[in-house]
């Protein structure tokens, strides 16, 4: 098929690739120069696992990267628009993007197509696509308008665009919906998965991707009411969690005795800094917005934010019970992304921990494998340290602290976190060791949702150890 994908953001780039991938012919637009020519050159610009190497196989043959709007829908069949929904200071998405890119394709509509919504956006907003495009000149029996969101997660974006638990399409029409399951066939009808250079994913042998089809109004809200309920699913956990630790119970066992109930599921049942990145934040608040406008008050959304703000906060609360006080200390940050497996730092809860804590005077020196160049840019020249690996950000630091569950984190040294440590002290936001290996470390170490080691036997050991050292520096 010749498919054509407007905005070559997260979505638009992995979509792109995906269909191309899958053996179609595909045009990707955008109005940034700069991206295309990086984009034309051969740079993957962002940091998504087998990203590199679908750009690399079809970059220039079954995948091109243009400007012209007009020519790429003229030459497609369907035409995604993946363009930017970023949020308004009241929760609402600005949809203008999309509204002014379907007045674009309105003028440039020549034979049948169809116009797929791939960002994430607002119930109705497929009515307003129709409606705008109507008011731009498309001829009506020219194209129809579908609803097909993306379930992708960053760090694993193109498997899950190869590998989905379902794909959704909404559509008006038959032949809409038939034209847009066309595009997917090789991941419904299994042909994918037989291929002998297919990008590996989470299942073996055979397999076919569900395809649901909905009404578009549906298919909108399977979106917001899925991230909706993700983000719900966290903010439960991380209360039950601040619950364990007034009782004394331990997060882990409570997660494995509800998540052992197969209604319940063990996923999205860890407990940390709270979620972050540029999904759940935004779409909570943007479900909130419709579920207002709509007359309805969705109460349970709020509840959902303010436990995953309040997580924040009880992080800097554990800081200072381990280090009574907090200006001066020097701490080593373990973690900057907003979640494993990207460099994406948007809404990231550890660059919004590491902010609270210069306010109190701190000095942070930080480390992650992948987000370090887009962090630099958060934080005023100089403020914070940005070390080469994760040793060096702890070393001689008053306390470590984790904020992103990286897995090369979970395999550190404990021996040499310990000698490295001037207190031995690890505050983990992301429960990534297990309390009695810490313990045996040596280590005092405060987690979530679980009791905190503290061995007074350890301090003292490390202080004696750091102030022998000190004078014979001295
Ligand atoms: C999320 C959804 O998982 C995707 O299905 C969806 O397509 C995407 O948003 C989107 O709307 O585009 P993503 O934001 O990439 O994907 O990341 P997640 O893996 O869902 O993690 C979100 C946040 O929740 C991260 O900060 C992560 O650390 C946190 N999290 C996740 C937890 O704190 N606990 C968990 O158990 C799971």
């Amino acid at each position: 098929m010749k498919i054509g994908v407007v905005g070559s953001g997260y979505v638009g780039l992995v979509a792109g690739a995906c269909f191309a991938e899958l053996g179609h012919d595909v045009c990707l637009v955008d109005n940034d120069r700069d991206k295309l020519a990086a984009l034309q050159a051969g740079e993957c610009p962002i940091h998504e696992e087998f990203l590199p190497e679908l750009l690399q196989r079809h970059r220039g043959k079954r995948l091109h990267f243009t400007g012209n709007l007009v020519d790429a829908v003229r030459k497609s069949q369907i035409i995604f628009i993946a363009v930017g929904t970023p949020p308004k200071d009241d929760g609402d998405v600005d949809l203008s993007y999309v509204e002014s890119v379907a007045a674009d394709i309105a003028g440039a509509i020549d034979t049948y197509k169809v116009i797929v919504e791939k960002s994430t956006v607002p119930v109705y907003t497929n009515t307003w696509v129709r409606r705008i495009m109507l008011l731009n000149g498309a001829p009506p029996e020219l194209f129809d308008v579908a609803s097909n969101p993306e379930f992708l997660r960053e760090g694993s974006a193109v498997a899950d665009f190869l590998y989905p638990d379902r794909i959704v399409v909404g559509a008006q029409t038959a032949r809409c919906f038939a034209l847009v399951a066309e595009a997917y066939r090789p991941l419904t009808d299994g042909s994918y998965y037989e291929k002998s250079d297919m990008i590996p994913g989470p299942v073996d042998g055979h397999f076919k991707a569900r395809l649901i089809e909905t009404s578009t109004k549906s298919a909108e809200l399977i979106k917001h009411a899925s991230n909706a309920f993700l983000a719900m699913k966290i903010s439960f956990v991380n209360a039950v969690a601040s619950m364990c630790e007034v009782v004394g119970a331990d997060v882990e066992q409570v997660c494995e005795g509800i998540g052992s109930d197969s209604r319940i599921g063990r996923r999205f049942l860890r407990p940390g800094v709270g979620y972050g990145g540029s999904c759940f934040p935004k779409d909570l608040l943007a479900f909130r917005a419709v579920a207002r406008e709509s007359g309805l008050h969705f109460g349970l959304l709020d509840e959902v934010a303010r436990v995953n703000e309040d997580q924040r906060h009880r992080f800097l609360r554990k800081v200072k019970k381990a280090l009574w006080t907090l200006k001066g200390k020097k701490l080593g940050v373990l973690g900057l992304a907003f979640k494993n497996g990207t460099d994406d730092i948007r809404e990231s809860p550890a660059i919004a921990i590491v902010k609270s804590l210069l306010k109190e005077g701190c000095r942070v020196t930080a480390y992650d494998p992948a987000a370090m160049k887009r962090a630099k840019e958060e934080f005023p020249a100089g403020s914070v340290k940005f070390a080469s690996d994760a040793y060096e950000a702890i070393d001689g630091a008053d306390a470590c602290l984790i904020l992103t569950e990286w897995e090369d984190f979970s395999a550190l040294d404990l021996r040499r976190m310990k000698q490295l440590l001037r207190y031995p002290i690890v505050v983990d936001g992301r429960n990534l060791f297990k309390p009695a290996l810490m313990e045996a470390a040596g280590l005092n170490y405060y987690s979530v949702g679980r009791a905190d080691v503290v061995s007074t036997r350890a301090t003292v050991t490390s202080f004696m150890k750091h102030a022998i050292e000190e004078d014979e520096a001295a």
